[in-house]
């Protein structure tokens, strides 16, 4: 004969594993328990199911086009960033984001994505640039990891996939974005796009577009909106929605939902506090109802593979079925306990301080005599020797100050045109004087790191992480390693790339 529990003891049982389950649940989780399971979910920082210790993402290394998969450290857990480091030698070598997982077993994976109807990338083949491996580094809970870096340019994509939304089917997606990391241009999406890479008429799209282009919200900006092909919504029609607020903390959570003639926009900062819901409503007029998904992912591009825009991807899921305001209320808390952080952009033996004045010299055997130094806008490699005119040693000087685009890292001003300021435009180094403009400033803004041949520092450009300070024939660029330029060469790309920090001369 059976006992029969206490009451007590049954409520306090129920209750724990209640409890334990909740504790334990991921987004993913808790988008199966609300009846819309995710059918794509992708992360480069932790695993999004509490069961999860598959692959996360796949990188590739610059010196020998060896891949490795990394995977969480335990099961739902945050991305072992230690073994990325290790593989990428701690930065002696570039690395680059190949491929982020799907974590549903649907194989819906985003790759580098294919040329389009409106843009195509660098790459000999047209495809779009891959990230950089540590563009974006976090922590999660003191635990180190990286994001997706999107540069203008990058894009990921996958047009065969399985169970996403298609037609007028309901769907609903977030990501987390960084959202001090953005611009007006065409357009840093995630979500349900084309599968032909072109832009095949209104409604044929459903993802999160997250910038300051589009319809606008209040504030200046950014904005979380919907791409529906031809249109980006931050609301019921294409103008302002005041209801849609500047969405401009440093983690943000983004969300849009759609079924038959309804879908939403929510929003909130991804490491305090709730969601709020900036437009419910029924689709815009002009072809959008009903819709006509076609069920290919985006990731950083436009269902057309418009790829002027830029942001940072942490993690983001597509569900099926269109999510309760409940459901998406855990998951927000779920993203609040995963505890974001932003990490130091910036490492190596010099830490080229706000305040400082410096020199760089090549550390290339052919030219360790050289600096860099301008010749009017021009910035090149000089020899410079004491017996140098103190106007020619001024030309190598530089003043270091907080980064013009993101006081995470810094700029150069050059000491003889003081207002004067490296940056790189169309990917070559030039001494100009800021315009005041958000491209100018970013442009401008460099994250110093070791030097990936273990000689002084590197110089990173903080729009694009991919591409460094390199001297090639004594002219400066900003070169990615074995990119479609003749100075971005493999051949001394770690040698050329790599500076000894040294006082400012005299
Ligand atoms: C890496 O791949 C590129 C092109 O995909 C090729 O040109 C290069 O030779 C490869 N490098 C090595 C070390 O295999
Ligand atoms: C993380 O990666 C490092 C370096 O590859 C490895 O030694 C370690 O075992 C990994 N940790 C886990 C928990 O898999
Ligand atoms: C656009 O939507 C707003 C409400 O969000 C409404 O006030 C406005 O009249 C609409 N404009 C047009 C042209 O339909
Ligand atoms: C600096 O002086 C050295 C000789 O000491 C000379 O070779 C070099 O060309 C000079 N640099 C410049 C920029 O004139
Ligand atoms: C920067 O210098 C280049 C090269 O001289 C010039 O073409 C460009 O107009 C300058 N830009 C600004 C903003 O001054
Ligand atoms: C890698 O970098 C470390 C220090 O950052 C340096 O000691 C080492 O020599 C470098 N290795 C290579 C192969 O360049």
């Amino acid at each position: 004969m059976m006992s029969t529990p206490s009451p007590l003891l049954v409520s306090c049982l129920s209750h724990c594993i209640i409890a334990s389950l909740a504790l334990a649940a991921g987004p993913c989780d808790i988008y199966a328990s609300g009846g819309t399971p995710c059918v794509a979910a992708h992360s480069t920082t932790r695993a999004l199911f509490s069961a999860y210790f598959g692959p996360l993402y796949q990188i590739s290394r610059g010196s020998d086009n060896a891949t490795i998969d990394i995977s969480p450290l335990s099961a739902g857990g945050v991305a072992n960033a230690s073994a990325q480091d290790s593989f990428c030698s701690n930065s002696n070598t570039t690395c680059l984001i190949a491929t982020i997982y799907d974590q549903t077993g649907r194989g819906n994976h985003l790759k580098q994505a294919p040329p389009g109807g409106a843009d195509k990338g660098t790459d000999p083949n047209g495809f779009d640039t891959l990230a950089a491996a540590d563009g974006a580094p976090v922590t999660l809970n003191s635990q180190k990891a990286y994001g997706v870096f999107i540069s203008p340019g990058t894009g990921y994509r996958n047009d065969v996939t399985n169970g996403i939304a298609v037609g007028d089917d309901p769907e609903g997606m977030y990501a987390i974005f960084d959202g001090t990391h953005v611009n007006g241009d065409c357009c840093f999406d995630y979500g349900n796009a084309e599968t032909s890479n072109t832009d095949t008429g209104n409604g044929a799209m459903e993802a999160i577009y997250f910038g300051t282009g589009g319809g606008k919200g209040s504030g200046s900006g950014p904005w979380v909106q919907m791409d529906a092909e031809n249109g980006l919504f931050s609301g019921g029609n294409r103008s302002v929605n005041p209801s849609n607020p500047t969405s401009d903390s440093r983690f943000v959570t983004a969300i849009v939902k759609g079924q038959p003639n309804n879908w939403a926009i929510r929003g909130g900062d991804a490491t305090s506090g709730s969601l709020s819901t900036f437009f419910n409503g029924v689709r815009p007029s002009g072809g959008y109802n009903p819709m006509k998904k076609q069920g290919a992912i985006i990731l950083g591009i436009g269902g057309d593979n418009s790829n002027r825009a830029q942001g940072t991807f942490y993690e983001g899921v597509m569900t099926s079925g269109f999510p309760s305001d409940e459901t998406e209320n855990s998951v927000q808390a779920n993203i609040g306990a995963a505890g974001y952080a932003a990490a130091p952009m910036t490492s190596g033996p010099s830490t080229l301080s706000v305040g400082s004045a410096v020199s760089f010299r090549a550390t290339t055997a052919c030219c360790t005599n050289r600096y860099i130094a301008h010749t009017g806008t021009m910035v090149n490699t000089q020899i410079i020797t004491p017996s140098n005119s103190s106007a020619t040693r001024l030309s190598a000087s530089w003043n270091v100050v907080a980064g013009l685009g993101n006081n995470a890292c810094v700029s150069f001003e050059s000491r003889d045109t003081p207002g004067n300021y490296i940056r790189h435009s169309n990917f070559q180094l030039f001494v100009n004087v800021s315009d005041g403009t958000q491209v100018f400033k970013e442009d401008a803004t460099w994250c110093p790191q070791a030097a990936l041949n273990g000689k002084g520092n590197s110089i990173r450009s903080w729009s694009f992480p991919t591409h460094y300070f390199r001297h090639f024939n004594a002219i400066l660029y900003a070169a990615s390693n074995g990119g479609p330029s003749d100075y971005d060469s493999k051949n001394l790309f770690n040698d050329d790339v790599s500076w000894v920090v040294g006082p400012a001369f005299a």
